[in-house]
């Protein structure tokens, strides 16, 4: 059974079609990254996935569960599908620690200590078990990254969304991330990752979405898809991004 599945979804936002007849399959393990010029639906697809937003036409399964479909526990899916976004939301009153146990304790009602054995496990997870009693204003971006990453870990998703989670950070921060995310991939966590960095998607991802005008224009092997483009949108794409 695949992890995830979208078919034929079609989303809108009044008249403007933003998901057109999408269909995609996750299977678990794949570290899938979504590219595609700005305003081609890449938030857009994973917000839906994770039921942040509602769609119009098709379905959306994350394994037996129809995502959009009203009577779906969405506490209960969000706490199987983590998603991390280019702005951490972080809660700046609060330490480390407190970040990455209020869900755990107030969702799912892990007692306290247990909490922040959980803390402890995922932020060593991504090289920062030292900073658990920090608050997030004396982490830098990269670090701060790094927590919210950590707060999702804690949940046990069975699937992380990361949506342009390098994009905000200064240069010399983004591999830091980078390298959480690749230590992720090794441990076998299922990611979808809209990205810009085409070398950590060809390095690292093992399939590739070219989202182009609300479609997935192209999708295949990740080496294959970035190396030999099918279409003329694509190759302009990839023409057009450092890598
Ligand atoms: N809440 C909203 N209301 C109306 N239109 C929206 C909303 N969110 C997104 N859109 C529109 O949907 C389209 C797709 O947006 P989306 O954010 O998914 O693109 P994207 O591929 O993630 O772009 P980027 O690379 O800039 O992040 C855009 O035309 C955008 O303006
Ligand atoms: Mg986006």
């Amino acid at each position: 059974m695949s992890l995830v599945r979208l078919e034929g979804v079609t989303k809108r936002f009044g008249q403007l079609t933003v998901l057109d007849q999408v269909s995609l399959a996750i299977e678990p393990g794949d570290i899938v990254a979504v590219i595609g010029r700005s305003g081609s639906g890449k938030s857009t697809m994973l917000r839906c996935i994770n039921a942040l937003e509602p769609i119009q036409g098709g379905r959306i399964l994350f394994e037996d569960t129809v995502v959009n479909d009203p009577a779906t526990d969405l506490r209960k899916l969000r706490q199987q599908v983590g998603i991390v976004f280019q702005s951490f939301n972080l809660f700046p009153h609060l330490s480390v620690a407190r970040n990455i146990t209020l869900a755990p304790t107030v969702v799912k009602g892990i007692p306290a200590a247990e909490a922040r054995r959980l803390a402890e496990e995922v932020l060593a997870r991504v090289g920062l078990a030292e900073k658990i009693d920090a608050y997030p204003d004396q982490l830098s971006g990269g670090q701060q990254q790094r927590v919210a990453i950590a707060r999702s870990l804690a949940m046990q998703p069975k699937l992380m969304l990361f949506d342009e989670i390098t994009s905000a950070l200064d240069p010399e921060l983004i591999g830091e991330v980078l390298k959480v995310l690749e230590s992720l991939a090794r441990q076998g966590m299922t990611m979808m990752l809209v990205t810009h960095e085409m070398g950590f998607a060809r390095n690292v991802a093992n399939r590739v979405v070219f989202m182009h005008q609300g479609k997935v224009w192209e999708h295949g092997p990740a080496r294959e898809t970035l190396g030999r483009p099918r279409t003329p949108e694509l190759e302009s794409f990839l023409g057009s991004v450092l890598h």
